[in-house]
């Protein structure tokens, strides 16, 4: 079969993520992973779903790579216990087809916007189960070639994974365990009720990682700081770990709201999502220092 190129377009990545800013990158979106050692010849950030991303907005000088749709098998899910699926299978239809079938072990992950790539490059989850306790194995695509790796060797742990630098998942292989779609739903429904608070406009989730036996969503919001506002980024009045775009929110905004949040909560609370295009890391960068002029 002959290999097509892939298609390369210079696009603004506000709309490729849930929170809706970001400047412009170079997109490289791939349909055949022999695509993929033309596309890592300079240097890349690998794009998921874009839902736990903060894209600074001068863009990114990197190029952007996403994987199609030729890596979404969620058609191929038939009930089997055990299988491989593309990394661009999204995961509130991977949740929404083992229900039915009545396989058990991704409840847990009702309602997070992923693609499974990402969702194991942070170990998406909620208290009620995460990927780790499903996934076997990864196929990816590292220092030129692919390779597979045993899932333990990811060392899988709260919203972090130790994937090799650079790496790219193309495919992981879950292994779920049979029920019945009674069962599921009833362990669903808990998680859908956990996650009532949550707002549904635009956000990233959660925008910082919980401190050890406390909940930064507690915390932000004892402060007082529901409803804080940068230009259109505020903290939800909802659930205060959730800053959202109110409609055109700037990253500098957000970078400036997270920074307010930090200098009035304690314990410091540490940022859950990853940052692109920022030349520094953000607790140095100039908009920090602005913080402490007002
Ligand atoms: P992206 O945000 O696009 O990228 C995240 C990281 O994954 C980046 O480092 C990226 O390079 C890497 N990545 C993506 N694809 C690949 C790949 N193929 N190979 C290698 N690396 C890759 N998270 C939770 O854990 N629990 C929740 O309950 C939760 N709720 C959320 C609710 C809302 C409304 C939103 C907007 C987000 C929520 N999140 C939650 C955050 C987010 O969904 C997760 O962190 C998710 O794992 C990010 O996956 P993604 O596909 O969007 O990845
Ligand atoms: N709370 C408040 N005010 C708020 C928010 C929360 O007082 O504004 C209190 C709640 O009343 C509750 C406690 O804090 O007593 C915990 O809140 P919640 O159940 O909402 O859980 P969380 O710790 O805030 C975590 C994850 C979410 C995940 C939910 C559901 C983190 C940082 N957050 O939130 O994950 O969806 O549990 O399991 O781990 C994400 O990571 O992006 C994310 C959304």
């Amino acid at each position: 079969m002959s290999l097509s190129a892939a298609k390369v377009e210079r696009l603004p990545l506000a709309p490729l993520t849930t929170l809706g800013v970001g400047g412009e990158a170079e997109l490289w979106l791939i349909e055949d992973v022999r695509q993929l050692p033309e596309a890592t010849q300079e240097a890349y950030k690998v794009l998921g779903a874009g839902s736990n991303l903060l894209i600074g907005d001068d863009g990114l000088e990197e190029r952007v790579i996403k994987l199609g749709c030729s890596f979404n098998s969620l058609a191929e899910v038939d009930g089997r216990l055990e299988f491989w699926l593309g990394a661009a299978t999204p995961l509130p239809g991977l949740v929404r087809r083992a229900a039915e079938l009545g396989l058990s072990g991704l409840e847990g992950l009702l309602g997070i916007p992923a693609v499974l790539g990402g969702a194991i490059a942070m170990n998406a989850g909620t208290r009620f189960g995460e990927i780790a306790d499903t996934l076997v194995e990864v196929e990816m695509f590292v220092g030129g070639g692919l390779e597979r790796l045993n899932a333990h060797t990811l060392n899988l742990s709260y919203r972090h994974s130790s994937l090799p630098k650079g790496a790219i998942i193309t495919k992981a292989k879950l292994a779920l365990s049979a029920s019945s779609p009674e069962k599921v739903k009833t362990l669903m429904d808990k998680v859908d009720t956990a996650r009532k608070g949550q707002p549904k406009i635009k956000s990233a989730g959660c925008a910082f990682k919980n401190p050890l036996g406390d909940s930064a969503g507690r915390l932000i919001d004892q402060a007082g700081l529901k409803g804080l506002r940068v230009g259109q980024a505020m903290v939800s009045f909802e659930h205060a770990n959730f800053i959202v775009n109110l409609g055109g929110a700037k990253a500098a905004d957000i970078v400036k709201l997270l920074a307010l949040i930090q200098e009035k909560v304690s314990p410091p609370l540490e940022i859950e999502w990853e940052r692109w295009g920022f030349k520094l890391p953000l607790e140095q960068s100039e908009l920090y220092d602005m913080v402490d002029g007002e």
